[in-house]
């Protein structure tokens, strides 16, 4: 969950329209990411941008649909920004992101507090919508595209370090996975064409940014058709640009995980070694009623040799516990697949049902909530040991760290990450952020390395 900030004074030294949006990001990196080309394409409409919700004239709420706790928190927040409405009317409120493509009209109809409802292929209209709820005119625009990529915006970077930056090479998803939402609020897989994703690298890198994580619900199925490019010959390209250039990606999914892929990532230093690769689950049953497309054995073949190729390649993944019928030996599976491979790093999350899913159509939420809160502590306190077994055998090695930026906890301390995705945090000395800094690990928790 991230708050976007930065003044306004940076972005915007003259604001034709003189009124300004605040934008507030709920959700994955894709919506932060989408904040920015939102926040790129108001402004490029003459709207400024503020990080105060109370001087703000536009209230945009970028939302996330994929559990109901992430909805619930979501609406709460609605509650309070129609407070801020009562007190000055003119007060534009909107609702763009996956929820406001799952529940459309409703968010207008009900309560009347939103003005405008937006999804995430129509953004390009939003300059058109605040206009019109300017003078009072409430709008929706909820239409989903197989085309939009957004390829040739630049996005206004929010949150920046300037170190790390986000790069958005793919939207949509087309795995129906049977419990998730995201195909229904994002609409079919799109790939964004490779020139404008270069171009948008090379622009990160003239202003001093050392890496790039390409975004994208399932990045491994990247592929341009009038380009004839798939991923990893992407990953090569973009890894070429400068061996100063680190690269990551997220997200994978095991069942187009190739071993091209593999070969292009263990060929390249500048991409970094570490494949974020859910499971979801470790019962072979499990995955089948999830409509995964994969077996146990399949998802640990494809860990073999990730392992092979690239040794101490980290690896982490997403589990959903107390998924439908699951019972103890399924959870038990997970469990054990979890130990089998060893992960570096989790998110874990108990089993939310989403209207109009495949699961909610079909099959019955019917492990209770004791038992899914239960089976969720165990597998925490599992990774929880695994994460610290993991770092245990960092320490006395050293590892070449990106520097971030100064440490929240410790001024005089600075962070940054291993290649392996690694936190590390260590005294500043004469390292700034952008640095690249090669630390000796003396002692960790299982949250973070701690160097000299
Ligand atoms: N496209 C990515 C991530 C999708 S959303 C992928 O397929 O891996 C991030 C994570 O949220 C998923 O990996 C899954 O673990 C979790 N998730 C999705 N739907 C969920 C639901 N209905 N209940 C609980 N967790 C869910
Ligand atoms: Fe959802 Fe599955 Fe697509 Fe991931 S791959 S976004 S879990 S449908
Ligand atoms: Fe949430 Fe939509 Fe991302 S449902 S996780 S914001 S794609």
């Amino acid at each position: 969950m991230n708050n976007i900030k930065i003044a306004p004074t940076v972005l915007h030294p003259v604001i034709p329209n003189n009124s300004y949006v605040y934008i507030e990001t709920y959700g994955c990196q894709m919506n932060v990411n989408d904040s920015e080309v939102v926040v790129s394409i108001l402004r490029n409409h003459g709207y400024g941008y503020t990080e105060k919700a109370d001087e703000a004239d536009i209230i945009l709420i970028n939302t996330c649909s994929i559990r109901d706790n992430a909805e619930q928190r979501i609406w709460g927040r609605l509650r309070e920004f129609a407070a801020y409405k009562k007190q000055k009317p003119s007060l534009i409120i909107g609702v763009i992101g996956c929820m406001a493509e799952r529940l459309k009209e409703q968010l207008i109809e009900k309560d009347k507090l939103v003005d405008i409802v937006v999804g995430p292929d129509g953004y390009r209209s939003l300059p058109e919508l605040v206009k019109n709820a300017e003078s009072g005119q409430k709008g929706v625009n909820v239409l989903l595209s197989r085309e939009e990529t957004y390829a040739e915006i630049s996005p206004v970077r929010l949150d920046k370090n300037g170190v790390t930056a986000f790069v958005s090479i793919m939207r949509g998803c087309n795995n129906m996975c049977s419990y998730c939402v995201v195909p229904y609020t994002r609409g079919a897989e799109r790939s964004r064409d490779s020139h404008t994703i270069i171009e948008e690298i090379k622009e990160l890198m003239a202003q001093g940014y050392k890496e790039v994580t390409l975004l994208g619900q399932n990045v491994n199925s990247y592929f341009h058709k009038d380009e004839n490019l798939n991923f990893a010959q992407l990953m090569k390209k973009v890894a070429e640009l400068s061996p100063e250039l680190r690269v990551r990606f997220a997200t994978s999914h095991p069942k187009d995980l190739s071993d091209e892929l593999i070969d292009v990532m263990a060929a390249y230093p500048n991409i970094c070694k570490s494949i974020h690769l859910p499971a979801q689950s470790g019962s072979t049953r499990m995955l089948q009623l999830m409509n995964r497309k994969y077996t146990r054995e399949w998802y640990l073949e494809r860990i073999g040799a990730i392992k092979k190729r690239i040794p101490g390649c980290s690896i982490s993944t997403d589990i959903i516990a107390g998924f439908c019928t699951e019972t103890e030996e399924d959870h038990q599976q997970t469990l054990s697949l979890m130990r089998e491979v060893g992960y570096e790093f989790a998110y874990m999350f108990k089993y939310s049902e989403r209207p109009n899913t495949k699961a909610a159509r079909t099959m019955q939420d019917d492990v209770d909530d004791e038992t899914k809160t239960r089976r969720l502590t165990e597998i925490i306190n599992l990774q929880n040991t695994l994460s610290l077994e993991s770092n245990k055998r960092d320490v006395g090695k050293t590892f070449q760290v990106l520097v971030e930026g100064v440490s929240k906890r410790n001024p005089e301390e600075l962070f940054g990450r291993t290649s392996h995705n690694k936190v590390v945090v260590f005294p500043r000395q004469s390292f700034k952020p952008g640095d690249y800094a090669d630390i000796t690990i003396e002692s960790c928790s299982s949250a973070t390395l701690i160097g000299k």
